[in-house]
Parts: structure tokens; C-alpha cells; sequence
């Protein structure tokens, strides 16, 4: 599993940048467009709370667990609801974010949460976070399976009989290659080299292979009630991150200007950060990866 570390260099570095392009409270994980291009980012993100509520069940008096929080989109769209949301994140900057605006928010590992942590909640999400949960090393050493089963047997334990667990995550898609073959020193624009960039991107993560092996790490306590494939409007939502990420803004430029030792430092730094190619997007295009949304009820 990705470590504190590892997100700390995946989403706490890149915290005041993504909050000045994206917005304070947004989602950093894919939108739903529903094929539908002409809705804005935002239209397709509120499509996807608004899924997820009708999915899970949001609304006044509900309790929410959001496994893997970001910046608190979700939790935020819960308070408006009149619900409550509690969210868990590695990242300290999101976390100090998150509380700057008024979010229930901890600095918690996922692999640490019990039922008595926080009590028992109506519904778990968790968008963008299960791509952390199985490392390198806990795939070489046989685990993957075991790790996500641990993750759904947590979760199921802060939910009742019947409540649900909306998941959505990148897969190894059908075009995937061995992953002896993924190297930084595979030729460039390879799929080999092209993975091993989103590797520099998200150490210490590893992903499912298809949505049958979520499916079936599920299976010991959850139900599978719906599942669909978001990766083209992944390709869209990341399209416009590039947008706004590309916009020039004086508080980014010096932003940027601090974080050049570190830059010029650190080749990990560089590959994350500034390959100057969106390894993602290739990813998915090319069929190398691919997203679901789950949603899962508690047998
Ligand atoms: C891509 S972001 C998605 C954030 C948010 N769910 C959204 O949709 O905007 C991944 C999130 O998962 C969190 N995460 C990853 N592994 C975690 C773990 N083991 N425990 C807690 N949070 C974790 C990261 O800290 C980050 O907040």
C-alpha cells in the first residue's frame, strides 16, 4: 500500500497549485459525463455526487465515510445535503484544507480504520483511493488480493446490513502489457515507458487487474449492485484538468518558481510532475487502463 510518504509527494507538493487551478473543495478523481462532452467539468462532477446519492443514499440525518477524501468535494456536496460526512485522507495538506473548511477530516490510514473508529456510518465511498491501497511490493509478494479484501471487510464493518459502498477506480485495462515490461527505460512513448511514468506519479501504487478482481475481493461481505466503465469521461475530466492546470495565474507562477530547486533536485520530482506528456490519458486511450464505478451493498 502507498505510504504516507508516497502521498505525501503525490497530492500534498502539488496542494496549492490544484487548489488555485481546480477550486478549494474539488474533486481530484474522474467526472461522470455520461459520454455527454458539452457539460462543463463541474456540471460532471455534480453529476457524479448527485449518482453517488442516489446510489448510496445522501441526505439529512445520513452518515458518510469517504475512504481517501482529496480536498473534501464529496463531503462538502454531503453537507449540503444535510447529511454528515467524515473522510480519511494520507495527505496532510488536504487534510489541513479540508478542516480550513469545516470538513470532519483525519489523517488516517484506511488499513487502520475499525468499527469503533468513528462509529457506524449509512453509506462508504471512496473515488480515486483504492489505486493506492495494493503497492509493487504487496503484488510481488502475492498479496494484492488479500489487501483489497482487508479494505471491503472494513468498510463492511461500519455498515449495516443493506447499506452501501460506491467505489470508483483505475483498472489494468484489456491492452495491458506484463509488468515485467513496464520500465522507465523502455522506449519512449511505449506503453511500457508510458506506465512507468504514472508509476513516477504514484509511487508505492499498483492497480486491480479489470474490474472482475474488484468484483471478486468484494465478494465476502458485499453484493455487486451496478458497475460501468468511466474511462472516456476520465480522458474528458483529464483534458480539462490540463486546461485549468495550464492557466497562468501570478500566485502560480511563483508557486512554481518555489518548488524549481526541487525541480532541478530531484529526476522523481521531474518524472512526476514534468515529463510533458499526460501519461494518463494515453493510458486510458490506448486501453492500458481502465475505470469503474462500483456500487456495492453489504450482504
Ligand atoms: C486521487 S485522490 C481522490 C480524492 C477524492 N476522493 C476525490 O474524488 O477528489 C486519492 C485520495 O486517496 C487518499 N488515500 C490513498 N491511500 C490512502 C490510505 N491508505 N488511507 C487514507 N487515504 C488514502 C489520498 O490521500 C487522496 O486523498
Amino acid at each position: 500500500m502507498a505510504d504516507r510518504k508516497d502521498l505525501e509527494f503525490t497530492y500534498s507538493l502539488i496542494d496549492e497549485i490544484f487548489r488555485l487551478s481546480l477550486g478549494e473543495l474539488a474533486d481530484f478523481s474522474g467526472a461522470k459525463y455520461d459520454g455527454d462532452f458539452s457539460l462543463t467539468l463541474e456540471q460532471a462532477q455534480r453529476a457524479k455526487h448527485e449518482y453517488i446519492a442516489s446510489s448510496v443514499g445522501i441526505g439529512r440525518g445520513r452518515r458518510l465515510l469517504d475512504l481517501g477524501c482529496g480536498w473534501g468535494p464529496l463531503l462538502h456536496f454531503v453537507r449540503t445535503r444535510g447529511g454528515e460526512g467524515v473522510g480519511v485522507t494520507l495527505s496532510s495538506a488536504q487534510a489541513r484544507s479540508c478542516r480550513r473548511h469545516g470538513l470532519d477530516v483525519h489523517l488516517m490510514d484506511v488499513r487502520q480504520l475499525r468499527r469503533d473508529t468513528f462509529g457506524t456510518f449509512d453509506a462508504v465511498a471512496s473515488l480515486g483511493a483504492f489505486e493506492h491501497f495494493c503497492s509493487p511490493e504487496d503484488y510481488y509478494e502475492g498479496r494484492q488480493a488479500a489487501v483489497y479484501e482487508d479494505v471491503f471487510a472494513r468498510a463492511a464493518a461500519v455498515l449495516p446490513v443493506g447499506g452501501c459502498f460506491y467505489l470508483q477506480t483505475m483498472v489494468f485495462g484489456k491492452n495491458m502489457i506484463p509488468v515485467e515490461e513496464v520500465s522507465i527505460d523502455a522506449p519512449r512513448f511505449s506503453n511500457g515507458w508510458y506506465l512507468a511514468l504514472m508509476q513516477h506519479q504514484f509511487p508505492g501504487s499498483f492497480l486491480p487487474f479489470g474490474s472482475q478482481q474488484v468484483i471478486d475481493a468484494a465478494s465476502e461481505h458485499f453484493s455487486l449492485v451496478e458497475s460501468s466503465s468511466g474511462r472516456l469521461d476520465y480522458i474528458e475530466t483529464i483534458r480539462q484538468w490540463r486546461l485549468r492546470f495550464a492557466d497562468r495565474s501570478l500566485r502560480k507562477t511563483a508557486m512554481k518558481a518555489r518548488l524549481l530547486p526541487r525541480y532541478l533536485a530531484s529526476r522523481e520530482f521531474r518524472l512526476a510532475f514534468a515529463s510533458g506528456v499526460s501519461a494518463n490519458s494515453v493510458c486510458f486511450e490506448r486501453e492500458l487502463l481502465d475505470h469503474f464505478r462500483f456500487v456495492f451493498r453489504k450482504r
